[in-house]
């Protein structure tokens, strides 16, 4: 693997699930493959899990890691080409990219979207820039469109805590709530992206519930099982996956707070003893309801948890390919 962007980097869903289970296991049992390499977190917005979860994954692999909060500490980034600095920003990408990849034998980035410009986002324009530029191994943090060591996560939550034989396939759904800002499609997209892949390879089936004007990219979606009707959506599911999005179609915007898509206790009771998963951070009794967070059916902390050994089977693959 020589950079991690999206699920088309992984070619057999179930190997790298396993691989991250097996590392979670042993979690320094391969101490001595990141000795003498860098990895560079650079920041452009916000982070809790992905920051301390991909630095201790890197730890566990013997790296030494940099962390550069940009928004904090870094110089203002342009990411424009041909346009006369004389205005806020000090340092275009070209060189602060090149000079990063210059410390670093890995680089991860995070990089919101703007959510005003659609196309712009969804060309992955600074994320495409960063990678030309650093030279070296780049992995998504969560870019403008997706959020892969998130979604390998949750795939790997959903395998370990799947009780069904194996005949059975857990039925997954996610499902939109309310939020009162307009929050990026990453999460969403990455998360659809990487159940219909699933699906595919048989693992588990999977629907969305939204309410109309918040549908997502079908490049995203494909297949899946769209419905408008939260009550009806969530019967019988295995896994709720809790997550706002604003909408594509009108980028960006927040239609309504609909209250009514809030997670409750009495949606969850239509269910088949469901878990419910969030990416956090969730704000408590607008997206899901404090009882449920703090009740069994919860596996947030758990999936939480998770991060580090998506982080590090992703991590040990980049490093088997540099060292090859
Ligand atoms: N889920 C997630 O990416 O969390 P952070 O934004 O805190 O890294």
């Amino acid at each position: 693997m020589n950079s991690f962007f999206s699920v088309k980097d992984i070619d057999n869903l179930d190997k790298i699930v396993e691989e991250s289970l097996e590392l979670k296991k042993n979690p320094r049992s391969y101490l001595k493959l990141g000795e003498g390499k860098m990895l560079g977190l650079v920041f452009l917005n916000p982070s809790l899990r992905t920051r301390m979860s991909t630095q201790k994954a890197a730890l566990n692999l013997g790296m030494d890691v940099i962390v550069m909060n940009m928004a904090q500490d870094g110089w203002a980034l342009e990411t424009q080409d041909g346009v006369i600095m004389n205005g806020n920003t000090v340092e275009h990408i070209r060189e602060a990219a090149a000079v990063m990849g210059q410390y670093c034998d890995i680089i991860g980035l995070r990089s919101f979207p703007s959510l005003k410009d659609r196309e712009e986002d969804y060309n992955e324009d600074l994320f495409n820039k960063f990678k030309k530029y650093c030279q070296v191994p780049l992995i998504s943090l969560e870019s403008a469109t997706r959020h892969p060591l998130q979604s390998l996560t949750d795939l790997i939550t959903i395998k370990e805590t799947w009780t069904g034989n194996s005949f059975q396939k857990p039925n997954v759904l996610l499902a939109w709530a309310p939020h009162i800002r307009s929050l990026p499609q990453a999460v969403p997209n990455s998360f659809a992206e990487w159940m219909c892949r699933a699906q595919q390879e048989d693992m588990l089936n999977f629907k969305i519930a939204q309410p109309k004007g918040y549908e997502l990219s079908t490049e995203f979606t494909q297949e899946a099982e769209i419905s408008y009707d939260l009550e009806e959506a969530i019967k019988n599911v295995d896994y709720i996956y809790v997550k706002n999005w604003s909408s594509y179609e009108d980028y960006g915007r927040v239609y309504s707070i609909d209250q009514d898509w809030m997670l409750d206790q009495n949606k969850l009771k239509t269910t088949r003893s469901a878990k419910v998963m969030h990416c956090l951070p969730v704000r408590r009794d607008l997206v899901i309801a404090s009882d449920i967070l703090d009740s069994e059916s919860s596996i947030v902390i758990q999936q939480a948890g998770n991060r580090v050994w998506a982080a590090q089977a992703v991590l040990k693959r980049i490093l088997e390919s540099i060292n090859k």
